[in-house]
C-alpha cells in the first residue's frame, strides 16, 4: 500500500523535477549535471511525500502541490550534498551511489548545494510552476526559508557540527534533530497543506502536531539504522555517527529505548490527526512508514 502510494508520487515528483534541469546554455552543462545528479538519484522523497499526503488531507488537488514538493526536495537534496562534504560529514556514498563531490568535485558539489537551494525559491515564486494567489506564493517561501535557514535545518547542522564529541543530554540531542531534520519536514507538511487551499488555523495546527512528532521521529529512527543496518541497504556508509562520534539518540538512550521513542513519536503523531477521517490516511501511512522503514 504505502509501495504504491510512494511509487505514485515519485513519478509526479520526479517529472515535475526533471524539468528544472535543462541547462539554458552550454557553459551551464557540468553545473546544471551536478544538480541533476544530485537530486535523481534514488531518493525516498519523503518530503516530497508529505507535501503530497497533507494537501489530500484537506481536500486539495495533489497537482497543485508539485511546486511544494519540487522546493522541499530541492531544498533536501542540497543539505544532503552539503552535509557529504569532507568540511562537514565526509562521505563518499549517497543513495547507493558515490556523493556528488566525488563524482564531481567539491566546488562543483557546493555550486551545485547553493544552485539547488536557489532553485526551490525560484520554483516557489513562479506562479506556472507554483500555481496560487502571490499571497499563498510568499506564505510558502517565508515557511519554506524560515524552516531550512539558520533558524532551521542550517541552525541544526551548526549544533551538529558543534556538538562532536560532546556528550549531549536528551533536551539539546532534540534541539539539534528538531532543527536539523524535523524544520524541513514540518515545513514538507505545512507547504502541501497551504497548497491546498483549504488550510484553516486550527487543521494547521494539528498538521504541526503530527509533523513536529514525525520529524523528530525520522532522525531517531536514521540514527538508529546508521547502527543497524548495512551500507548496501542503507545507500550511504553504515556506522558513519558513530566513527564521527556524533551524539545520537540511541548512544545517549541506547538502542532499545531509542526504538521505544521512536514508536512512541509515531503514536503522538497518528493522535495529532485523529479528527481528520479517511482523507488523511496517506499521513497515517507515512507516520508508521518512517519508524518502520529499513533504510
Ligand atoms: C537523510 O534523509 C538525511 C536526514 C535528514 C536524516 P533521507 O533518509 O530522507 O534521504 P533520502 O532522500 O531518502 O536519500
Ligand atoms: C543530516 O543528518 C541532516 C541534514 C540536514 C542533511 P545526517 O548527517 O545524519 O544525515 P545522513 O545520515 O548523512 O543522511
Ligand atoms: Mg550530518
Ligand atoms: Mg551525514
Ligand atoms: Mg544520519
Amino acid at each position: 500500500m504505502i509501495e504504491a502510494y510512494q511509487a505514485q508520487c515519485q513519478n509526479r515528483v520526479d517529472a515535475a523535477l526533471e524539468r528544472l534541469f535543462v541547462a539554458p546554455q552550454p557553459e551551464l552543462q557540468r553545473l546544471y549535471q551536478a544538480m541533476r545528479y544530485s537530486v535523481t538519484n534514488g531518493g525516498k522523497r519523503v518530503r516530497p511525500l508529505l507535501a503530497y499526503a497533507a494537501c489530500e488531507a484537506l481536500g486539495g488537488n495533489v497537482e497543485h502541490a508539485n511546486g511544494a514538493a519540487c522546493a522541499v526536495e530541492l531544498i533536501h537534496a542540497y543539505s544532503l550534498v552539503h552535509d557529504d562534504l569532507p568540511a562537514m560529514d565526509d562521505d563518499d556514498l549517497r543513495r547507493g551511489k558515490p556523493t556528488t563531490h566525488k563524482a564531481f568535485d567539491e566546488a562543483a558539489a557546493i555550486l551545485a548545494g547553493d544552485g539547488l537551494q536557489t532553485l526551490a525559491f525560484e520554483v516557489l515564486g513562479n506562479a506556472e510552476l507554483n500555481p496560487h494567489s502571490a499571497e499563498l506564493r510568499l506564505a510558502m517561501i517565508a515557511t519554506l526559508a524560515r524552516a531550512s535557514g539558520p533558524a532551521g535545518m542550517v541552525g541544526g547542522q551548526a549544533i551538529d557540527l558543534g556538538s562532536v564529541g560532546q556528550a549531549l543530554d536528551q533536551a539539546a540531542l532534540e534541539n539539534m534533530h528538531r532543527h536539523k531534520t524535523g524544520a524541513l519536514i514540518e515545513a514538507s507538511v505545512a507547504l502541501g497543506a497551504l497548497a491546498s487551499g483549504n488550510a484553516d488555523p486550527a487543521t494547521l495546527a494539528a498538521l504541526q502536531r503530527y509533523a513536529q512528532a514525525i520529524g523528530l521521529a525520522f532522525q531517531v529512527q536514521d540514527d538508529i539504522l546508521d547502527i543497524e543496518s548495512d551500507t548496501h541497504t542503507l545507500g550511504k556508509t553504515q556506522g558513519k555517527d558513530q566513527a564521527n562520534d556524533k551524539p545520537t539518540y540511541p548512544a545517549i538512550l541506547g538502542l532499545q529505548n531509542a526504538k521505544g521513542y521512536a514508536l512512541e513519536l509515531r503514536d503522538q503523531a497518528l493522535a495529532a490527526l485523529e479528527d481528520l477521517g479517511s482523507p488523511a490516511e496517506p499521513l497515517r501511512m507515512l507516520a508508521r512508514y518512517i519508524v518502520e522503514r529499513r533504510h
